[in-house]
């Protein structure tokens, strides 16, 4: 059984006579114990397509099943559920006149949690919030707040956890930390979790899979590894120091594709999959090009997200979720 399935989800919002389709009938499912990444433009479903699941906003039509339940279906389905996930967003609005500890408290009372003070006590620890636990919400930096929220998600130890957006605003430092105690906590307990950042190294290191939406529509779910195999151009920076012009000729025989030019440097696009540049560094060496430098720009999730959010539409609905 899957931890999460979602079968053809719809969700539209009615905004004067318009009508927007924040989730455009999507379909996925993700394994026990996986970390699956959402990824997609400002506006794309993602916070909807989880508030959905996570029982804040209710779909149109379309059927979720969370650890085998569909949480909508009865009151029984829905206690079921409700202690076994949680969120946890930067965006999250705690009550700013209560301290740190209080709204912890407040929301371990919501998820019937146990042994209240030791939770707590080890969530302050573990996001160093523990100095600041009698400081009111509304006297705290972002990035405080946000580890606050990061606590508040971890709070009732769920089966099920959605985390969305979930480190913004955190310095790097407290960053790391927080992907290292996600990942640690994934280990340990077997949780299932959905993941949405528009940081992309941090999806890349946390997520088993992602998917890509896009309007509302999911283009294609897959591994990092294999999107970043869909940039099929790798870009190449040489800093040449003898026999430049006879270097820019054999790249023009060639019809390699050139990006831009210096005065001794030049950057131009090679096959990522093919030898294409070990012939070309032959060639060059043969006709005495001599190089002082050389950098490789490999393909990033970056550039996958970034050309996939350009793309236009209709290419995109090409393969949509498997
Ligand atoms: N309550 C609402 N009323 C009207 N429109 C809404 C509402 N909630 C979301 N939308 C619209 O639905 C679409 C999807 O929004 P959503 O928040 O799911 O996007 P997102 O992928 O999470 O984007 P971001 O990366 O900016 O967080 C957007 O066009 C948004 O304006
Ligand atoms: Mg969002």
């Amino acid at each position: 059984m899957d931890a999460i399935e979602v079968i053809n989800l719809v969700k539209s919002f009615k905004e004067k006579n318009r009508l927007i389709k924040a989730v455009d009938n999507i379909s996925f499912s993700v394994k026990k114990g996986e970390i699956f990444g959402l990824l997609g433009p400002n506006g794309a479903g993602k916070t909807t397509t989880l508030n959905i699941l996570n029982g804040l906003v209710s779909k149109d039509s379309g059927e979720i099943r969370i650890l085998g339940v569909d949480p909508e279906q009865n009151e029984q389905n829905w206690e079921y559920i409700k202690n076994k996930i949680n969120v946890s967003t930067a965006y999250y609005s705690l009550s700013e006149q209560l301290t740190i500890k209080q709204n912890l408290k407040v929301y371990a009372m919501l998820y019937n949690v146990k042994n209240v003070q030791e939770k707590i006590d080890k969530l302050l620890k573990m996001f160093e919030l523990k100095e600041l636990e009698n400081r009111k919400v509304v006297q705290l930096s972002s990035g405080e707040k946000t580890r606050v929220a990061l606590c508040k998600g971890f709070l009732n130890e769920p089966e099920v956890l959605f985390l969305d957006e979930c480190t913004v605003g955190l310095d790097p430092d407290i960053a790391e930390k927080t992907r290292k105690i996600i990942k640690e906590y994934q280990q340990k307990n077997g949780t299932t979790i959905i993941f949405t950042s528009h940081y992309m190294y941090e999806v890349e290191e946390l997520c088993d899979r992602i998917a890509f939406m896009k309007n509302g529509k999911i283009i294609k779910i897959d591994t990092a590894k294999n999107f970043k195999k869909l940039i099929k151009k790798t870009s190449i920076e040489l800093t040449i120091k003898e026999n430049y012009p006879a270097f820019l000729k054999i790249l023009k025989e060639k019809k390699i594709d050139i990006l831009s030019t210096g005065t001794n440097t030049i950057i131009f696009e090679v096959s990522s999959s093919t030898d294409q540049l070990y012939k070309l560094m032959n060639i060059i060496f043969k006709a005495g090009v001599k190089i002082s430098d050389m950098h490789m720009n490999k393909p990033t999730l970056e550039d996958i997200f970034i050309q996939f959010a350009r793309r236009k539409q209709k290419k995109s609905k090409m393969s949509e979720g498997k």
